[in-house]
């Protein structure tokens, strides 16, 4: 079972951003240049505008890399799919719980295989009525860009919001990683890690870098 932890910051280089038609690559790079988590951006076309991918891309993705898959569904009533994203090799898989008729179940669901599971939260969607969860998750991922495509701005809100998670997590001895996406460059990096952030996604400043592992090297910092 993958281990994370808040006092490792980790880098999980998002694939939204490499060459779909050469996911082989997008992996390996993310292998060389030294990223943590390969981050895969599910989209369904009802939860976000956008489409994208699902189970046999991260089964076949599996099979060429050693590095953990990081999974994130953005799709509407996610629960019907978890038993593939499982079998098809996900080490974490997160959902939005506002997407989901029973959160609790799938989370409960999730960690039943080893799987390790969190709730993601975009920016217009109230983290507190599902606080109850965090005692289910093995992390919380916070958006800081409307889930639905890579290159957009950062939201410094967000960083609220990530406090605020993060101060709820420790008043209540969770001890779980809060994972941050969206926009995320070196200076966004500095604040979301001030923040209380240890798991970072990025699309675009890892894969449109000049160098890309000075890029990873660069957010680790
Ligand atoms: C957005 C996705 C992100 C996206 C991040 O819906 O969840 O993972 O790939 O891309 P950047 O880092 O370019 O904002
Ligand atoms: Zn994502």
């Amino acid at each position: 079972m993958l281990k994370i932890s808040k006092n490792k910051i980790m880098i999980a280089p998002s694939i939204l951003s490499g060459d779909f038609a050469n996911m082989e690559k997008a992996v390996k790079n993310i292998e060389e240049w030294g990223g943590d988590l390969v981050h895969c951006d599910v989209m369904d076309g009802a939860y976000v505008p956008n489409l994208t991918f699902g189970m046999p891309m991260i089964a076949s993705l599996k099979k060429k890399t050693k590095l953990p898959l990081d999974v994130h569904l953005m799709i509407n009533k996610p629960e019907r799919y978890i038993g593939e994203f499982i079998g098809a090799g996900a080490d974490i898989i997160t959902f939005h719980p506002d997407a989901s008729e029973n959160p609790k179940a799938t989370l409960e669901k999730i960690r039943e295989s080893g799987v390790l599971a969190g709730v993601v939260f975009n920016p217009n969607i109230p983290w507190k009525p599902y606080s109850e969860l965090f005692k289910l998750c093995d992390l919380v991922l916070v958006m800081s860009v409307y889930a639905g495509r890579g290159g957009q701005s950062f939201i410094e809100d967000s960083l609220i919001t990530v406090r605020e998670i993060a101060d709820y997590l420790s008043k209540n001895n969770i001890d779980i990683p809060i994972e941050i996406d969206g926009g995320i460059n070196p200076q966004t990096a500095q604040k979301a890690k001030e923040a209380g952030a240890s798991i970072l996604v990025a699309g675009n400043a890892v894969f449109n870098a000049e160098n890309p592992a000075n890029a990873i090297s660069a957010l680790k910092k």
